[in-house]
């Protein structure tokens, strides 16, 4: 059967770093407060006029590189964002512009942190269906232009930056052993959109508005809808605790993420973390990570990854892979 496998990995950050420190200057925070709360020790921020798109076709051209796959081969781009360069033409088909490309289609999601995921959940069904071949699957934000940066609760909280992956059709017995996307789980709950979202937008105020969370309240639904989606992922592929050999999750909070690895059975370093120096990129934290874990060589071919997310929507989601 055909089924797609993650042939490449990209990610790309603004050079500016923004400490802790450099918040509390203006903010009623404090470097100990952040750590202690959230893992985050210094987050990157986008230059005035970098765009969503630029990040994005560099985390592209970066993944493309590693696949030694030529844009010529991409058959069309998903990407996922909250912050796109504009209300329309979707951010991908700009990527697909500064990429030289004229062939293929492109197209957003929009699931907020969660976006990674269902982008990689709809590009597995295309590739599986026979709709295409090549894919490649992009999550990019620039957070800091939708941040209240008056507001401590969620100013401290997001950075910029772009993770991708080549995803390509491959033929091939299916199993839990083979090399592939294994399965996705997609989830909504519209009943919550009140605890995280942006009070702006072209239909609503006419505004681009800003992030507001009830963070406790946030936290809260985490914890138990991240638990719920991981057994679900486990129980599909008919593995269980201790059958990962990785966990690589959306970096929002590190007390969440401990709690999802200790809830797997893997040790910390079996837990990717890139929370303390990238914070929340929202949809590019689960594609940074990977793109990070692969470079320095953590990540390696045959290795099972389990990839988790809960964003605004709420939204959340998982993704079990053989790399
Ligand atoms: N510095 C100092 N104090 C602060 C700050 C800050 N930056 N922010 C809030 N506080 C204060 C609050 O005002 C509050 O003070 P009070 O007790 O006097 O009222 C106190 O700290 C505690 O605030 P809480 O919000 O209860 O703190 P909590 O321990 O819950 O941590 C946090 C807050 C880090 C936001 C946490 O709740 C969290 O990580 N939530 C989940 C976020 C998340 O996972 N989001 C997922 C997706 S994001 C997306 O989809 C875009």
């Amino acid at each position: 059967c055909v089924r797609s496998r993650i042939a490449g990995f990209g990610g790309a950050l603004p050079e500016r770093v923004v400490t802790n420190d450099e918040l509390a200057a203006t903010l009623d925070t404090s470097d100990a407060w952040i750590v202690e709360r959230t893992g985050i020790r210094e987050r990157r921020i986008a230059a005035p006029g970098e765009l969503t798109s630029d990040l994005a076709a560099r985390a592209a051209r970066a993944a493309l590189a590693d696949a030694s796959v030529e844009a010529e081969a991409v058959d069309g781009i998903i990407l996922a964002t909250s912050t796109p360069d504009r209300t329309y033409p979707a951010t991908a088909v700009s990527v697909q512009a500064k990429l030289g490309l004229t062939r293929g289609f492109a197209f957003d999601i929009a699931a907020v942190c969660t976006g990674f995921i269902y982008a990689l959940a709809v590009a597995d069904s295309m590739i599986r269906a026979g709709a295409a071949r090549t894919l490649l699957v992009i999550g990019a934000e620039v957070n800091s232009r939708i941040l209240d940066w008056s507001d401590r609760s969620t100013a401290v909280l997001f950075g910029d930056g772009a993770g991708a992956v080549v995803l390509v059709a491959h033929t091939q017995e299916d199993g839990p052993g083979a090399p592939g996307i294994l399965s996705t789980h997609l989830h909504a709950d519209g009943r919550y959109e009140g605890i995280l979202h942006v009070d702006g937008g072209p239909g609503s105020t006419g505004t681009v508005g800003h992030v507001r969370m009830q963070g406790r309240e946030v936290f809260r639904h985490a914890v138990a809808k991240l638990a719920a989606v991981v057994d679900e992922a486990l129980a599909a592929n008919g593995l269980g605790q201790g059958d990962v050999d990785w966990l690589v999750p959306h970096q929002a909070n590190l007390r969440i993420i401990e709690a999802m690895g200790r809830k797997l059975g893997l040790p910390p370093e079996r837990v990717v973390v890139t929370v303390d120096r990238h914070a929340n990129t929202s949809a590019a934290s689960i594609p940074l990570a990977l793109a990070d874990a692969y470079r320095d060589g953590r990540l390696k071919r045959g290795d099972l990854v389990l990839m988790e997310a809960i964003g605004g929507g709420l939204t959340w989601g998982a993704a079990l892979v053989r790399l």
